[in-house]
């Protein structure tokens, strides 16, 4: 039985303890049985990773900026380092991978280790591409069950998340009809930054570009703080999904656990003008979703970069929350940020007489420690994780759709099971990214 198989084995039955190699102590975290880690991208939201990954054995450090090696070895002495994520991915100790780099090489890394059988923890956005959200997904779908998959959108583990989801589910504001989520931040740019000297020694610029069109060397890509150097490049459409991708993950991910869809049938969308640099800034987008199991079909929509929805009540200045979710039911609204909740009931029949709270013991389980809770399903795969790549696909498959009904400026039939627009084929361009030659997507 090969290391990884043992772990999972062991986990899952407990009885596996009884056959560790001589010397290795029982119990989840005993020597013999941690995961052997590759953390792809050591610095920035890297560095936000240290301490949990520390509770395992931190094998492998991946980096394109070689001047990052030296701290991150203090805490991690005996990994090896690479710069190159596909030479990293071919050390064959590796169980599970925590990748932490650029949002444009979020969806291969994920692909290329999932299809070598690691576990992975990827940070948002897991895609910014239509394409890229559907292979991630594909390939875990293949192996759910066997690898754990968690996208960071670690807000999720937050107890109002699981608050809201109850009070919609449980009707509280009576049939869903619609949910809305929005976002404030604004970062303009008016195109890619010009070339400005030679990346700094050590620095693997190219690398950096990895699968992405060539663009020059600017420090201006690089100027950021540990954890908010993205915000230095994520808006350009080669880099990144603007706050689609950004805050957008987190936001709509407050809407997205309880409206509980899958992918949606149409998309419209409107913003600024088109860039062909920069994403937009102000952009709304529109979806429609089918009814499930619990509810009718309700629309989807997001707001970012000043777009808002309105407000059910003149008194309610919703633009005093920043990152948060509106969902509309038949019988009222509820109103959300990240931690907090409003209830809304509307009209003359809302008397919350068909709303029955929950007693304590009926209340959705915690997601406890949003990290913990990968590596506890790393060793037991068929736990399940809160924002695992199918859950968390089908957002970003969404919300990138709306950015490709915002470039065709017109409203777009989706067929989520073939992945393709059914009534305007010069939308389905943009279902995907041109990629520099040397770089797959699914290798
Ligand atoms: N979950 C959250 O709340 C949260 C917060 C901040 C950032 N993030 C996400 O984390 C990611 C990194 O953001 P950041 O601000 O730390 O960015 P960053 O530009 O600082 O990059 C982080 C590290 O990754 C390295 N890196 C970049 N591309 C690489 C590659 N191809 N291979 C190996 N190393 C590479 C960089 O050199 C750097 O050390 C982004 O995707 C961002 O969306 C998530």
């Amino acid at each position: 039985m090969d290391r990884r198989k043992f772990i999972n084995t062991a986990a899952a039955t407990g009885a596996g303890l009884l056959i560790l190699p001589s010397g290795a102590r029982a119990g989840k975290n005993a020597p013999g049985n941690k995961l052997n880690i590759a953390l792809i991208g050591v610095w920035g939201r890297g560095l936000a990773h240290y301490d949990s990954i520390s509770e395992e054995n931190v094998v492998a450090l991946c980096d394109v900026n070689e001047n990052r090696f030296a701290d991150a070895l203090k805490r991690f002495p005996n990994a090896k380092t690479y710069t190159d994520w596909r030479k990293c991915l071919e050390q064959k100790d590796i169980d599970a991978v925590v990748i932490c780099t650029a949002d444009h090489t979020h969806a291969f890394i994920a692909n290329w280790a999932i299809n070598r059988d690691m576990h992975v923890y990827c940070e948002k956005p897991l895609a910014i591409s239509v394409e890229e959200a559907r292979t991630v997904r594909a390939n875990w779908l293949t192996k759910k069950g066997k690898l754990a998959t968690q996208v960071g959108m670690q807000r999720h583990a937050g107890l109002n998340f699981n608050r809201v989801s109850e009070l919609i589910r449980d009707g509280a504001i009576g049939d869903l009809q619609a949910a809305y989520a929005w976002g404030n931040r604004q970062i303009r740019r008016d195109g890619y930054l010009i070339g400005d000297g030679a990346p700094p020694a050590g620095f693997n610029y190219d690398l950096w570009l990895g699968p992405s069109p060539y663009h020059p060397y600017n420090p201006g890509y690089f100027s950021g703080g540990a954890g908010a150097n993205c915000l230095s490049w994520n808006m350009f459409w080669d880099f990144g999904a603007g706050q689609i991708g950004d805050m957008g993950s987190h936001t709509m991910d407050l809407l997205w656990n309880a409206v509980d869809a899958k992918l949606p049938t149409s998309a419209e969308a409107k913003g600024e003008k088109f860039n062909p640099d920069v994403t937009p800034v102000e952009c709304e987008s529109h979806f429609e979703h089918p009814a499930n199991d619990w509810r009718g079909p309700i629309t989807v929509s997001w707001y970012q970069g000043g777009a808002m929805p309105r407000s059910p009540k003149p008194s309610i200045d919703l633009t005093k929350i920043g990152h948060g979710a509106m969902f509309k039911g038949s019988k009222g609204f509820l109103i959300s940020d990240f931690d907090s909740r409003m209830i809304i009931p509307f009209g003359d029949n809302a008397d919350m007489s068909y709303y029955k709270p929950r007693t304590t013991e009926t209340l959705l389980p915690p997601v406890g420690h949003f990290q913990k809770q990968w590596f506890d399903a790393c060793k037991n795969p068929s736990a399940k994780t809160a924002c695992d790549f199918e859950y968390s696909a089908n957002m970003i498959e969404q919300m990138l759709l709306g950015l490709v009904a915002y470039r065709v400026g017109k409203k777009i039939s989706y067929d989520g099971a073939t992945g393709k627009v059914t009534d305007c084929p010069e939308a389905n361009e943009f279902l995907s990214r041109k990629y520099r030659d040397g770089w797959t997507l699914n290798g």
